[in-house]
Parts: structure tokens; C-alpha cells; sequence
């Protein structure tokens, strides 16, 4: 029997399981109309393999979790301990542990730069606005996906991270204290709370933000992506119904993803072996004592990527008025595909309003983060003040300032640069 005989075999054998598949399942219908037949602008830059590294980062999370969960206990009395056991005596616990550590940070770094994107060239107005909606609501998950994992080290951290977080719920009226104790579930932090905690962060939140990435990813495959030059490619059609600016996005995207996991990996590895706590930013030092509800730690504040909103809760004396500015601050952003009345999508092309809107923001955004981990009090406090009015005007006036924008005469077809 000769080679390409067998190897004829071979594939006949290949595409009669495919067939048998795809007769009793849609993979290959799946696999054309989310990947081979996905158009997306052959002008998409770096910028867009964000969300491709967010979902790369969830893996990355959910199977680092559940290796670290064969061997942590969700107890007060183990959980401390546990996780020093996991870090010395599991057979590549600590990396493991840096691994899902390091994700953490990693997974709000690229969210984080995945969002500006959608800020810079417009991507969450029409016809995108459920996908920045839902894009939204993982925001949210994320967050508290987040503070749950952090409570379960039961580090001092852990412990007054969550004391002063669960307490703001206190602050409303009312409804305040029986709110606190219910998420609790007890009169005080305790074993109870780490309990629940623990099912939160190893179930309930995964599966919300599987869910929720799914809906994200069909709802933008509905309307197509956008692109840097804000172009609906849909709009421009050849006689075979392929937009004449779109490439499908397997291979093409595909093939560029590939190498910003690969870069991506680089970086992350650095961090994970080479400065894993990061300098008390990705791991505090306080959480390296174990909880101890009667001292508490010299500063307490939330790992970075809270403290934008942290900064902006402290700037006010009143703590119900802290609590209610700090919710505006993320609901504000659920707001923007209705507070932005320019036509054009793109800050290639739009009015200098805009741009130096945008920059103020961004501005105000790394500022308030830096100073969430300073005292408040002082200059400080001052300058928090400031900064949380800038970061509050660019919605406030959004519909002004928009509306008052000359954008640039936006091209027909997109802008593809070679190189
Ligand atoms: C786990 C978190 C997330 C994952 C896995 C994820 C995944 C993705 C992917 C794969 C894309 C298509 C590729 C790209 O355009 O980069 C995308 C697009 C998009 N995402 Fe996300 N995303 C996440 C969080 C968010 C958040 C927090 C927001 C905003 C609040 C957001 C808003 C958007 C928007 C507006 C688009 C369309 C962009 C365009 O077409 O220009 N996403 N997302």
C-alpha cells in the first residue's frame, strides 16, 4: 500500500468523522461564522489584541484556580496556612500561585488598555453599544471577582481590605446595617464570610464571567468590529457580500493574536519569576501576616487596580456621599454611547475637544489610582479633590464638548499601512 493511498485514506476517514460532526453538532457552521467567514478591518493595530489576551488571561486564571484550589482550605483557622504550604511543600505550588497572583494584576492591565481602546477610536457607540454595555458588566464581575480572591490568603490585607470594603455598605441608610450583616453572614468577618467568599470566587463569579465574555464576544460579532478608523467595513461591500476592507479573522488575525500571547508571555514570565509581588503592588506586604482582627495595618488600601475608585471615595469627608461618588464614578461609564454626541468614531479624526478631553481623563485616571495609595490627607487630599472633578467633567460635559466638535473629513475606506 503506498503512502498517498494510506494518506488518501486518511483524510477520507477525517472528512467522514468531520461529516458525522457537523450533522449532529455545528462545529464547522461555529467555526465559519466566528472565525473563517468573521471579517474584521485588515487596519486593525496592537491595540486590538486585547481582548484576545483578556480571554487568554481568564484561561489562564480559571486553570491556575483550580490547581491552587486541590490544595487550599477555606477556613480562618487553615487558609493562612495553606496557602505557606502551597508556596513550600506543593510540588510547583509557588509558581502556581505567582501564576494566578500575577493574572490577576495581568487581567485589569489588558482590560484596562482593551477599554481605552474602545475610548480612543470610539467603539462603544452605535451600533456597539451592547457590547460595551456587557463589556461593562464584566468590568464589574471582574471587580468583585477580584476582592474575593483577595480575602482568601487571609492575610492582614485580606482581612481589613475586606473590613473597610464590606462596611461601605453600612453607610446606607437604612437598609446598611442588615446589609452588612448579611454579606457577612455573620456580626464580624469571620470564618463564615471566607466560607462564602470562597464559593463566590471559585464558582459563582467564573461562571458569570464566562457567560458574560460569550455574550460579549456574539453580541460584537452581530454588529462586526470596529477598527482604528472608525469605518463601518459592512458599509462597503464586494459582489460576493465580503467587505472590501475585511480580512477573515482565522487566519489573518489569528496568526498576529499568536504573537501577542507570545510577547504577552514574555512579559508575564518576567514578572512571574523575577518579581512576583512586584514590589508590594501585585502582592502586598501586609498580607504576607497572617489576619489578625486586633491590629490593624499601618495603611490600609486596595491592590491598584482599585485604587482609582478608592481615591475618589476618600475625596469627600462625608462616607455616604464617598460611597455614592465612587459608584457614580464606574456608572458614568456605562453612560458614554449616550453622552457622546460627535458622528465620527475615531480620535483620528476628531475635533481637538475630544482629544484633550480624552487626555484629561487618562490623566486624572493614572493620578487618582497613584494617589488611592497615598494618605488622605494634605496635599494628597487636595490634589485627589482636583483630579476626581477632572475625571467627573469629561462626562459632565461630554455632551457639550462633543456636540461642539469640527471632526476631520473621514475617509471612505480604512487607512492600511504597510510595514
Ligand atoms: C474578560 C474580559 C474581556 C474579554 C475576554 C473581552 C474580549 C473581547 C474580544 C476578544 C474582543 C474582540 C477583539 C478586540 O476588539 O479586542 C472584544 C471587543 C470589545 N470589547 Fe471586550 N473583553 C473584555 C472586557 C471588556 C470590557 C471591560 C469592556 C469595556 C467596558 C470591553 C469592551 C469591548 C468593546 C467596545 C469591543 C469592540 C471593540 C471594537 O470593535 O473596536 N471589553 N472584547
Amino acid at each position: 500500500m503506498s503512502t498517498s493511498q494510506s494518506e488518501v485514506r486518511k483524510m477520507g476517514a477525517g472528512s467522514r468523522f468531520n461529516q458525522w460532526i457537523n450533522d449532529r453538532f455545528p462545529l464547522q457552521k461555529l467555526m465559519r461564522e466566528h472565525a473563517t467567514e468573521y471579517y474584521a478591518s485588515k487596519n486593525l493595530n496592537f491595540w486590538y489584541g486585547f481582548g484576545v489576551l483578556s480571554m487568554f488571561v481568564l484561561v489562564i486564571m480559571i486553570v491556575s484556580g483550580i490547581f491552587l484550589t486541590m490544595n487550599y482550605k477555606p477556613s480562618a483557622d487553615e487558609a493562612f496556612a495553606s496557602v505557606e504550604y502551597i508556596m513550600r511543600d506543593v510540588e510547583w505550588g509557588w509558581l502556581i500561585r505567582y501564576i494566578h497572583s500575577t493574572g490577576a494584576s495581568a487581567f485589569f492591565v489588558v482590560v484596562y488598555l482593551h477599554m481605552f481602546r474602545a475610548l480612543m477610536y470610539g467603539s462603544y457607540k452605535k451600533p456597539r453599544e451592547l457590547v460595551w454595555i456587557i463589556g461593562m458588566l464584566i468590568y464589574l464581575a471582574l471587580m468583585a471577582e477580584a476582592f474575593f480572591g483577595y480575602m482568601l490568603p487571609w492575610g492582614q490585607m485580606s482581612y481589613w481590605g475586606a473590613q473597610v470594603i464590606i462596611s461601605l455598605f453600612g453607610t446606607l441608610p437604612v437598609i446598611g446595617d442588615p446589609l452588612v450583616e448579611w454579606i457577612r453572614g455573620d456580626f464580624y468577618i469571620s470564618d463564615i464570610t471566607l466560607n462564602r467568599f470562597f464559593a463566590l470566587h471559585v464558582i459563582a463569579m467564573p461562571l458569570v464571567l464566562i457567560f458574560l465574555v460569550a455574550a460579549h464576544i456574539m453580541a460584537l460579532h452581530e454588529v462586526g468590529s470596529n477598527n482604528p478608523d472608525g469605518i463601518e467595513i459592512k458599509e462597503n461591500k464586494d459582489a460576493s457580500g465580503k467587505p472590501v476592507d475585511g480580512v477573515a479573522f482565522h487566519p489573518y488575525h489569528t496568526s498576529k493574536d499568536l504573537v501577542y500571547i507570545i510577547i504577552f508571555l514574555i512579559l508575564f514570565s518576567a514578572v512571574v519569576f523575577f518579581a512576583p509581588t512586584f514590589y508590594g503592588f501585585f502582592l502586598e506586604t501586609a498580607n504576607f501576616e497572617p489576619a489578625n482582627p486586633l491590629v490593624t495595618p499601618e495603611a490600609i488600601h486596595p491592590v491598584w487596580y482599585f485604587t482609582t475608585f478608592y481615591a475618589i471615595l476618600r475625596a469627600v469627608p462625608d462616607q455616604l456621599g464617598g460611597v455614592i461618588l465612587m459608584g457614580a464614578a464606574v456608572f458614568a461609564l456605562f453612560l458614554l454611547p449616550w453622552l457622546d454626541r460627535c458622528r465620527v468614531k475615531s480620535v483620528r479624526y476628531r475635533g481637538w475637544q475630544f482629544k484633550v478631553a480624552l487626555a484629561l481623563f487618562v490623566v486624572s485616571f493614572v493620578l487618582l489610582g497613584w494617589l488611592g495609595l497615598m494618605p488622605a490627607s494634605g496635599i494628597y487630599l487636595t490634589l485627589t479633590r482636583i483630579f476626581t472633578i477632572i475625571y467627573f467633567a469629561f462626562f459632565i460635559f461630554m455632551p457639550i464638548y462633543t456636540a461642539m466638535e469640527k471632526p476631520k473629513p473621514v475617509p471612505d475606506r480604512v487607512v492600511y499601512e504597510h510595514g
